[in-house]
């Protein structure tokens, strides 16, 4: 299998997920530079969650993400689409939840959850839009959502940098710790591929949530976007009826309007 050949078809990325899930996170820690480790402490803090919460982690992975919300005393749901990604998240985190199941049909009831998030998740998903829909699906109202995921620096000089080190840097690295260097090639070319920051924010907003904003981290490298389902019964009813009209696909690629950067 190669880069080309993988696309973004559900099938092709579970296998590739499959294939790295023993040595993933040893080459994450090694290609964030151990950023990683500050990226989810602002993923649990954004998040705000109290003690007994319900959060569901959407594409788990092997639970690292889920881990850092465990700590806080939430009642974690791991859900990940790729059977080797859970069987060592299983494996590692004996005291969470796993779920095998599809970001795009959560296998959840509406309104069956305080919080929602996805980390470095949502870029691999074929339909984010569809995947966002869920999660709004499955939020209670008022309930928060946070992503965290690779995004694009806004300052020149860090872009400039960013996009050396993805051309060099990168796979030097992941050639000498990676299980699949495939997987890590796909890796590179999903995150130039994804949205800037105010077109995430604007799918967020079609999917739903309102108060959408997003704080850069590590100089936009990720971006940590947050919001809420809204609560009022009336705005949730015209948002509903607005999702059932069919989506133009022009409103949902194009970034509209500025974002409430914080
Ligand atoms: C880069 S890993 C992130 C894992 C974890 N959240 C973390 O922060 O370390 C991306 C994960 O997304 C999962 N994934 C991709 N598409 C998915 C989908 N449609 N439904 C569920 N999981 C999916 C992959 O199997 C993989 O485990």
């Amino acid at each position: 299998m190669t880069t080309a050949d993988l696309g973004k078809d559900p099938s092709e990325v579970s296998a590739m997920f499959d294939q790295v899930s023993v040595g993933y996170d040893r080459t994450n820690a090694l290609l964030s530079g151990g950023n990683s480790v500050l990226w989810r402490m602002a993923t649990v803090k954004a998040l705000d969650l109290a003690p007994g919460d319900r959060v569901l982690d959407v594409a788990a992975g092997t639970g690292t993400s889920s881990r850092a919300l465990a700590k806080t005393g939430a009642d974690v749901v791991a859900l990940d689409f790729s059977p080797g990604m859970v069987a060592e998240g299983r494996k590692r985190n004996p005291d969470i939840e796993f779920v095998e199941g599809d970001a795009e049909a959560l296998p959840f009831p509406n309104a069956s959850f305080d919080a929602v998030t996805i980390s470095f998740g949502l870029r691999n998903v074929n339909n984010p839009h569809v995947a966002l829909g869920e999660m709004y699906r499955v939020l209670k109202p008022g309930g928060r959502i946070v992503i965290c995921e690779f995004s694009h620096p806004p300052a020149p000089l860090m872009k400039a940098g960013y996009q050396g080190y993805m051309k060099y840097v990168m796979p030097a690295i992941t050639s000498l710790s990676s299980t699949h260097r495939d997987a890590y090639r796909y890796l590179m070319e999903s995150i130039s591929d994804w949205p800037e920051q105010a077109v995430l924010s604007q799918w967020m907003r079609g999917a739903g949530f309102t108060r959408v904003a997003y704080r850069n981290l590590t100089g936009g490298i990720v971006a940590l976007h947050r919001a809420i389902s809204p609560e009022d019964s009336k705005v949730r009813e015209s948002i509903g009826k607005r999702r059932k009209r069919p989506a133009s696909p022009s409103t949902a690629q194009t970034p509209i309007a500025p974002t409430d950067q914080t």
